[in-house]
């Protein structure tokens, strides 16, 4: 069974509530549709109930039992508005900023979210990652134990001896643009508990990428990686984590056994963290359209569930990232 169809049959296993803030966008109310019809999540689809009965119908596409909120009639606006003034007021949001803010369907849905109306966020279609990310990031926060939030891209490989039976977990490729090497540690620790909480991986195994192994190269961007190695062991201290070490060597046996000998992840790792995101978003898209891997992609380290998608998503990327979403939630 692949990854996202063993996601699914977890979302299903206790079905929770998603915000979908894009609510007439035509993919998600179709998505929307797949979503309760096969039992994946319980969707709420914000906006103008008008307009997304409008769309449904274009589409022929059937939304009944599907909850609709509409901002601008919402019962919940004023209790949203002072909840968000009351987070924000420090960072000079005014009373007045708050109420118009809610009448944002982005900012209505984190704070259905932050409220417990509902169990995570799915947005993107529309909105650029930013759009997204920003009031996620203002409003729900990072998790205690965790600084800063990252992503996770799941990668599905046609060759399955790479990483689980094909599943390789790359990070970060949209969130970080030029992380510390503190910062790198955090994203190398919450990956792999992306790892095991929605992969199932029992071992994550973790190279820390570079263009150096293991001291081959001399430059402030390697040190950087050597940093955070020493950093990721003294948070983590159980973690199977090695490098620096090149993208060769992390994966294939021979290189690894050569290049990195003795080492615990070199030849085998089955998460591989990217030195920034410049590296990191075009290692994964080199993956996905020469690779041949399928790709999904998740936010990791926010206090609740809120997931970005790209804007030329398709339905099943919806689906898809809604069932990551509900399983996220389930913990
Ligand atoms: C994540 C991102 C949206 C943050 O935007 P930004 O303009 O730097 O936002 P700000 O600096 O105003 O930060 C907003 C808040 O988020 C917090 N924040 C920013 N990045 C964060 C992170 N990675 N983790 C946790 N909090 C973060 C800030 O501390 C700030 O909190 P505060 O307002 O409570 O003080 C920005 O880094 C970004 O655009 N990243 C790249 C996204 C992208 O385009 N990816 C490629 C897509 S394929």
């Amino acid at each position: 069974m692949s990854m996202i169809e063993k996601v699914k049959n977890k979302a299903r296993s206790d079905i929770k509530k998603i915000v979908l803030p894009e609510g007439d966008e035509r993919r998600t109310v179709e998505a929307a549709s797949i979503l309760k019809r096969e039992g994946l999540a319980e969707p709420i689809l914000i906006g103008a109930p008008e307009d997304i009965k409008k769309v449904a119908s274009e589409l022929a596409t059937d939304i009944s039992g599907i909850e609709i909120v509409d901002p601008a009639n919402s019962q919940k606006s004023s209790a949203y508005a002072s909840a968000l003034y009351e987070i924000r007021k420090n960072k000079g949001v005014s009373e007045d900023d708050a109420k118009k803010l809610v009448a944002d369907p982005m900012y209505f849905g984190i704070m259905m979210v932050k409220c417990g109306d509902a169990d995570g966020l799915v947005s993107g279609a529309v909105h650029t990652t930013g759009d997204m990310l920003r009031p996620a990031l203002q409003i729900i926060k990072t998790k205690p134990e965790m600084k800063i939030v990252s992503s996770s891209f799941l990668m599905d490989c046609p060759n399955k001896d790479l990483g689980e039976d094909g599943l390789l977990v790359y990070a970060d490729c949209v969130v970080m643009p030029n992380p510390t090497a503190e910062e790198l540690a955090y994203i190398a620790i919450a990956t792999a508990d992306t790892a095991k909480r929605l992969c199932g991986f029992e071992e994550p195994r973790v190279a820390m990428l570079s263009f150096s192994t293991k001291g081959s190269a001399k430059h402030e961007l390697v040190s950087k990686v050597q940093e955070a190695v020493e950093i990721a062991h003294k948070l983590a201290p159980d973690l199977l984590l090695d490098g620096e070490m090149q993208y060769d060597a992390a994966l294939v046996p021979e290189v690894g056994a050569s290049k990195a000998p003795g080492s615990p992840v070199a030849g085998r790792a089955n998460i591989l963290v990217f030195p920034d995101l410049q590296a990191g978003n075009i290692g994964y898209k080199i993956t996905q359209r020469i690779g041949g891997a399928e790709c999904f992609a998740v936010l990791q380290g926010l206090n609740m569930p809120c997931n970005d998608l790209s804007r030329g998503c398709s339905v099943e990327d919806i689906v898809n990232t809604v069932a990551m979403t509900a399983v996220q939630a389930q913990e």
